[in-house]
């Protein structure tokens, strides 16, 4: 199988699983419930989904347990992506090729089903079904909640608010953070499942969070230079709402030097664990290389 049919078959799987352990529209809340399936169940690359399916088969792991670490990652992905589109953040109208949540149903309708898929997916990770053994769901709920809050991705959506002048290493760090930490999460709750040691659990996590740069400026780079047909999203705004990112700092030629340097140094991460990771070393090109 190629990594695009890997990736494809995950996405399936998640969006599948998804639907089951979302609240179903019913009673007078219902405009709510199907605010949060319109939103999480929508045509995401699943890339965090891919991420964390992957480094279980890594580990060996069983199939369900990282399927439920992954609808808990997707659901947190949705939540800030709603968030995100909001007015008062980015403002944008168009996400995954339809409406964004708030044009769809309404502001405060979207503002809610963020909040509501942010609890599911703590819901989702904390029930006895994702994993047997206590101590590991709640190191699973800690390292989803650092990465998801204000030490990392709402973190880094508020330095993006607030701007960054000039500074690349403050790019940077605002992009660990809004975008790495929750990519980062994707491989560290399998690490956690598997009780993977010391060594590989510090390869595996640097790895991650270098691959998570890559994917913002890869992001950027789309931005700048992609089609909002393909993109599913508006192209062009981080420039015309003057955000500073390695495309808007640098140049596009500029901060794609930068990322193919990145991307050398986020597979040497994975040296140690040779051909067993074959398809993580392949999915870096396959961050580099999307249209969307
Ligand atoms: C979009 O994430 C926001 C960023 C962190 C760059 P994705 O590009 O992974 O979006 P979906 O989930 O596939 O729609
Ligand atoms: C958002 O970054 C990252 C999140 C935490 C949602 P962007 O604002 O660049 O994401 P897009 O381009 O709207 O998907
Ligand atoms: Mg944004
Ligand atoms: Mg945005
Ligand atoms: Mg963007």
């Amino acid at each position: 199988m190629s990594l695009a049919q890997r990736v494809a078959e995950a996405a399936d799987i998640v969006t599948v699983a998804l639907d089951e352990l979302l609240p179903r529209a019913d009673g007078p809340e219902s405009r709510l419930t199907e605010a949060m399936r319109y939103a999480a169940l929508g045509p995401g690359k699943r890339l965090r989904t891919y991420f964390a399916i992957e480094t279980g088969k890594m580990f060996d792991l069983d199939d369900r347990p990282v399927l439920r670490a992954a609808c808990a990652l997707e659901c947190i992905q949705a939540y800030s992506l709603i968030h995100d589109d909001l007015p008062a953040m980015d403002d944008d109208d168009m996400r995954r090729g339809r409406p964004t949540v708030h044009k769809a149903y309404d502001e405060a309708t979207a503002i809610l089903a963020g909040d509501a898929l942010q609890t599911v997916a703590f819901e989702i990770l904390a029930h006895p079904d994702t994993h047997k053994d206590g101590n590991v769901r709640s190191e699973m709920v800690l390292k989803l909640a650092q990465s998801a809050g204000a030490r990392g991705m709402c973190g880094g959506q508020m330095i993006d608010m607030l701007g960054v002048r000039d500074d690349l290493g403050a790019v940077a760090r605002m992009q660990r953070l809004k975008t790495g930490a929750l990519i980062a999460v994707a491989f560290e709750l399998p690490l956690i499942m598997a009780h993977a040691g010391d060594g590989e659990r510090h390869a595996l996590m640097a790895f991650a969070q270098d691959l998570g740069l890559a994917y913002q400026i890869v992001d950027d780079l789309l931005d700048a230079e992609g089609e909002s047909a393909t993109l599913g999203k508006k192209a062009g705004k981080d420039a015309a709402m003057g955000k500073a990112n390695y495309v808007t700092l640098l140049g596009a030629d500029a901060a794609r030097q930068r990322l193919s340097l990145l991307a050398q140094q986020t597979k040497a991460h994975l040296d140690p664990f040779g051909p067993r990771a074959e398809f993580l070393r392949a999915s870096v090109d396959f961050v580099l290389e999307r249209r969307n």
